[in-house]
């Protein structure tokens, strides 16, 4: 088992992406703590019977104090941090033109504002435990630009892909290594709200012609949450059907 030992902290992890990568970390013996706005109690114990190392914390990620008190409270817990995975994500739909302040305020407060303040309250353990893992979801509209969404999501997703390679040139010299996946047309509610025409211009447009499955990002996190990529940091790995090649 990879990650035998290990605590990993996965924001979003209720449903969809973030979900499966708890449940994957969890088969490869980690403690997964499940943090989310709502759902982490049920997702924990689905996990829990299944005889895995669950965790749920409730909570909103943009609020930074009861983010500080959850990393807090799990440090004190399990005696150390070693993964941390931002996955948790809202999207926001349109042009600029339908795209109101609030909308554009609220997205950037969840995927960028939320993301640092984990980043910041797990940082200090991590620093004093002279190892850790970041990964960050972020998404093919942070490199390209926006496909299938308002133009804040990729913004967001922009700003994430380089805090990504910031914190990595920061914090490799604590053994802290920053990684970020860029997934793409992966089946989840975010994506469910397409219709059938969106759907398949979408898929058209995949060199390998299919959407993709929330198991196959949670590979690529497992990969990077690993001692197998021991020697990578800053990197934006891409899990696409081959959409984007860079
Ligand atoms: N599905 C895709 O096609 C796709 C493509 C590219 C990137 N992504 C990214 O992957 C990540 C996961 O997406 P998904 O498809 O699983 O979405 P999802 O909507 O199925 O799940 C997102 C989860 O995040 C939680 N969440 C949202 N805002 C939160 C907040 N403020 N505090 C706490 N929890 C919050 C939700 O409750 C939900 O459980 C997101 O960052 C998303 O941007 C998804």
């Amino acid at each position: 088992m990879e990650l035998q030992e290990k605590t990993a902290i996965i924001t979003g992890s209720a449903k969809g992406i973030g979900f499966e990568i708890a449940r994957t970390f969890a088969r490869q013996g980690a403690c997964v703590v499940l943090v989310d706005r709502s759902g982490a109690e049920k997702a924990a114990e689905s996990l829990k019977n299944q005889h895995y190392d669950a965790i749920p914390v409730s909570l909103d990620i943009t609020d930074m104090k009861a983010v500080n008190n959850a990393v807090e409270a799990v440090a004190n817990a399990k005696g150390h941090i070693d993964i941390l995975v931002n996955n948790a994500g809202i999207i926001a739909r349109g042009d600029i033109l339908d795209l109101s302040r609030e909308q554009w305020l609220q997205v950037m407060d969840v995927n960028v504002n939320g993301n640092f303040y984990f980043c910041k309250a797990v940082v200090p353990y991590m620093i004093r435990q002279h190892s850790g893992s970041i990964i960050n979801i972020t998404s093919i509209a942070g490199k390209m630009g926006d496909i299938t969404a308002a133009p804040v999501y990729g913004t967001s997703k922009g700003a994430i892909n380089t805090l990504t390679k910031s914190l990595a040139r920061q914090l490799a010299e604590y053994g802290i290594r920053v990684n970020a996946v860029a997934p793409h047309a992966i089946e989840t509610d975010m994506s469910a709200d397409w219709t059938n025409d969106k759907r398949q211009e979408v898929i058209e447009a995949i060199p390998l012609k299919r959407m993709g499955k929330p198991e196959e990002v949670a590979e690529a996190a497992l990969f990077l949450a690993s001692e197998r990529s021991s020697f990578i940091t800053g990197e934006i790995l891409n899990v696409n059907g081959g959409q984007l090649m860079d």
